[in-house]
């Protein structure tokens, strides 16, 4: 019998990402029933999974209080991260399997209080954690655990966000501010915290960490920018950040009007329904003149309790958009460049060098992590139905290290960011 799964949020992860995916395993699982107040995207949604209007929901208290009647066997929470928590409890009251976007909620005291309340909670219930379903992660992973780099000692991981994300997300976009997002590090990283911890393979006993917001502030403000960058900025041929460059000629005109991040801006995907978008729109704003406050870079050292050490670099002035890594181990040492899906491993034993090269990574979202993380959620919600006790490689409890891996580090980034400069 196919599962019937309630999707909360129909954006970007819910829709379009989880979405897409759905609709190839549809003798599987099918969307039966979705809530969002955005109108647009809902109807969008209800169209592509041919849901009745009747469970299409604006408000998301009239989906709870429908959900006992829907026969629902999954809730998908891909709405926005300070939502997470009390979307979860309302799945927990009706015992549901959860697939929850991360993070898991964008405050400690709401992650303790889950942490709580799923301590004996037998449905699965699976955090995106996307990259430990990568083949590159999972390629690495393998070789740390058949020692072929001997003992870890250290990694050194770097997150390349892209100057044009980073202006998309978390300078005009949805993750600009600590109060209705998270901080940086958790809203971006807590999937290379996860990476880390795993690796290391024992919890983190001590970090420091640095980090500001260096750049997207009116303080940086060039003399002749305006408000948007489409209403005659004198500056905006000199600008990275321009919205012109970014939606208009990076994303619109030299690759798909319709895909990320245009689909985000507006679905109206023509050239003339982007632009309009951003004439007055949120992502056509000035970089210098949002109301966004989250940081821009962090720097973090991590001590692992086997003495194990990393050094984190997440931020927001790279050209690529991709994760880089380096793990030097007693007899060899690993490299990786996951947009290039490359692995090399260096052995010091016999002095070989193994170039590992991973096919097929960016055809998919997260190099292949989104769609091998739905399948795994359909797989364990098909052995659940059969009544098997199933676990996850990114179930609740397993996540949890790594959000308070962020906050430990946003919060020690944020004191010592106080300090000021010293002369
Ligand atoms: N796993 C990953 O790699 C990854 C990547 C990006 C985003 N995320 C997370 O996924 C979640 C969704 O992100 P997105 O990019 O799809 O954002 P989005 O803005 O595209 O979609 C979120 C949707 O939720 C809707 N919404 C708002 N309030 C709601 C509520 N109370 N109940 C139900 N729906 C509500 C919005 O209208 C919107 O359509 C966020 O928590 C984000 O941090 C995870």
């Amino acid at each position: 019998m196919t599962l019937r799964i309630g999707l909360i949020g129909a954006g970007n992860r819910g829709i379009d990402v989880y979405g897409t995916h759905l609709l190839d395993q549809r003798e599987r699982a099918r969307i039966v029933a979705i809530s969002d107040p955005r109108r647009e995207r809902l109807l969008h949604g209800g169209q592509l999974h041919s849901v009745p209007a009747a469970q299409l929901y604006g408000d998301a208290a009239a989906f709870w209080a429908a959900a006992p009647n829907l026969r629902l066997d999954a809730v998908i929470i891909a709405s926005p991260d300070d939502t997470h928590h009390a979307h979860t409890l309302h799945a927990v009251a009706l015992n549901l399997p959860i697939l929850l976007e991360k993070p898991i909620a964008n405050n400690p005291a709401h992650i303790q209080d889950l942490q709580d309340r799923l301590r004996n909670y037998r449905p699965p219930v699976i955090i995106a954690h996307v990259l430990r379903y990568t083949p590159f992660f999972q390629v690495i992973k393998t070789l740390l655990d058949e020692k072929r780099i001997g003992q870890l000692i250290h990694i050194n991981h770097t997150e390349n966000i892209g100057y044009w994300h980073f202006a998309h997300s978390y300078v005009r976009g949805n993750w600009r501010r600590h109060d209705t997002a998270s901080p940086m590090v958790l809203a971006k990283s807590s999937h290379d915290l996860d990476i880390l911890r795993w690796f290391a393979g024992a919890p983190v006993r001590d970090l420091s960490a640095y980090g500001a917001l260096h750049h997207f502030k009116a303080s940086e403000a060039p003399a002749g920018s305006t408000a948007y960058c489409l209403d005659g900025c004198a500056v905006e041929a000199a600008c990275p950040y321009s919205a012109r460059k970014i939606y208009l000629e990076r994303f619109g005109a030299e690759r798909d009007w319709a895909a990320w991040p245009n689909n985000v801006v507006t679905l109206d995907s023509t050239p003339q329904g982007v632009r309009a978008a951003l004439e007055d729109g949120p992502y056509g704003r000035c970089v210098y003149r949002c109301d966004n406050d989250v940081f821009d870079t962090y720097s973090i050292n991590l001590q692992f309790e086997n003495q194990v050490t990393a050094t984190f670099t997440l931020t927001a002035f790279t050209e690529a958009n991709t994760r880089t890594v380096h793990l030097v181990g007693t007899h060899g040492e690993i490299h990786g460049h996951m947009a290039k899906g490359e692995v090399v491993v260096a052995d010091f034993r016999h002095r070989t060098q193994e170039v590992i090269t991973l096919s097929d990574v960016t055809s998919d979202g997260h190099g292949g992590g989104d769609r091998a993380l739905l399948l795994n959620f359909i797989d364990l919600l098909e052995r659940y139905r059969r009544g098997e006790l199933v676990t996850s490689l990114t179930a609740f409890h397993e996540a949890l290290d790594s959000h308070s891996m962020a906050f430990r580090a946003h919060q020690a980034a944020s004191r010592n960011a106080r300090l000021g400069p010293v002369n």
